[in-house]
């Protein structure tokens, strides 16, 4: 049985909603909020906004000042004991006087794990895990990823008719989704760390693979899998406009409009780039979610290997025909029993098209 009660639920889901406030900025850092009380009575509240600023918890205890004493702390991710840009938040709990501190998710970085929790129990003061935990991982479904797993979150996104098909066999695609959907994309760029694309978009499309959303954000990495190095001059991932990372073949040769581009060699695998050292590497430079933005040929491959986490699918009701191209390449089936199960996350409509989150379904 839960000894949580309903404040303590109504405290944590108003700290979570403040955590939110960090969605596009935080990155590499965690979404954290933070709510201090006495009872129903809030006496401090904060959230992260941004790496290298103050922690959410450093905000709460100094908008509480004095009223921190022997009040409850809610906290979305587990204080940091560690020095890192910032003092540990733990310290500054157990400094302020708090009674009780209400954890949602334990932190599953080395430096912290279950060490702010120790400084928090050892100092005196009540510690409870677990309440809203499912959504406080949620709200930083990448950070846990790259800690945990040391891979990013990998979220698909693909729009497409309700043929399944993604553009017309002259390659024409503008536009298959009306504008809320369209919209709805940009917020999904920028709450990412990196955009990723195949070579295959860049030669086709030139895209900017960049978000232009009305609020601050940090900008995502742009990232490409180039496996020869043909992303031409003058392409719009190269402009300077966003960060930008190209991914090679070990030995590719570089050409001269590509000199100061970041550029890093990856192994290869069958018909690629080796995507798992991909993403081992877009985590070790700090990528927590990244959105894919590409065409069959790497949507699938990420599908096809387990690598795709999430599927973001815009479905616009149109038919475009049995010769359009179609949604994903993956390996042809011999058996029903191999086919790819997805399991619905949540359903929206946006105009006029249908926004579907899927993921793998694991059983
Ligand atoms: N409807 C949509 O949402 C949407 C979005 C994006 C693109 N598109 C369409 O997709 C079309 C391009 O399709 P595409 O399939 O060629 O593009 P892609 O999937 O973006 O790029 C494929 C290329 O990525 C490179 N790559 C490197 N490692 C890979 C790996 N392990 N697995 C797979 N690919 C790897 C390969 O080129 P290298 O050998 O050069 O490395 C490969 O040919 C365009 O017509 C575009 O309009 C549609």
């Amino acid at each position: 049985m839960s000894s949580f009660t309903p404040t303590d639920h109504t405290l944590m889901a108003q700290a979570l909603r403040l955590a939110e406030r960090g969605l596009f900025t935080t990155q590499p850092n965690p979404r954290v909020g933070c709510v201090i009380a006495h009872g129903d009575t809030v006496v401090g509240e904060g959230f992260h906004p941004r790496a290298g600023e103050p922690h959410a918890e450093v905000f709460a205890l100094r908008a509480a000042g004095e009223r921190a004493r022997g009040a409850t702390a809610y906290v979305t991710l587990e204080p940091c004991a560690h020095h890192g840009r910032t003092p540990p938040c733990a310290d500054a709990l157990v400094a302020a006087g708090v009674a009780r501190v209400v954890v949602a998710a334990e932190d599953p970085f080395p430096q912290v794990a279950g060490r702010g929790i120790g400084k928090l129990r050892d100092a005196g003061i009540a510690v409870e895990l677990g309440l809203i935990r499912e959504a406080a991982r949620e709200l930083n479904v990448g950070f846990f990823s790259r800690i945990e797993r040391g891979r990013p979150w990998v979220r698909v996104k693909l729009a497409m008719s309700l043929d399944g098909r993604t553009a017309l066999a002259n390659g024409a695609s503008k536009w298959i989704t009306g504008e809320a959907a369209r919209a709805d994309v940009q917020r999904w760029r920028a709450r990412s760390s990196a955009i990723l694309a195949g070579s295959g978009t860049v030669l086709a499309d030139d895209p900017r693979l960049t978000a232009r959303i009305g609020a601050p954000f940090a900008p995502p990495l742009r990232v490409v899998l180039d496996r020869s190095l043909r992303t031409p001059a003058g392409s719009h991932v190269l402009d300077g406009s966003a960060p930008t990372l190209l991914l090679h073949a070990e030995g590719a040769v570089v050409p001269a409009h590509l000199q100061n581009v970041d550029l890093a060699p990856v192994p290869a695998a069958d018909g690629g780039l080796d995507l798992s050292a991909a993403l081992a590497l877009l985590a070790a430079r700090g990528c927590n979610e990244v959105h894919v933005e590409a065409g069959p040929t790497l949507c699938g491959a990420l599908l096809a290997a387990g690598l795709a986490d999430e599927l973001l699918l815009y479905v616009a009701p149109m038919l475009l025909g049995d010769s359009a191209r179609p949604l994903l390449h993956l390996p042809t089936l011999q058996d029903m029993g191999a086919r790819w199960n997805l399991r619905v996350q949540d359903q929206r409509m946006l105009g006029q098209d249908l926004r579907l989150r899927l993921r793998p379904a694991r059983d």
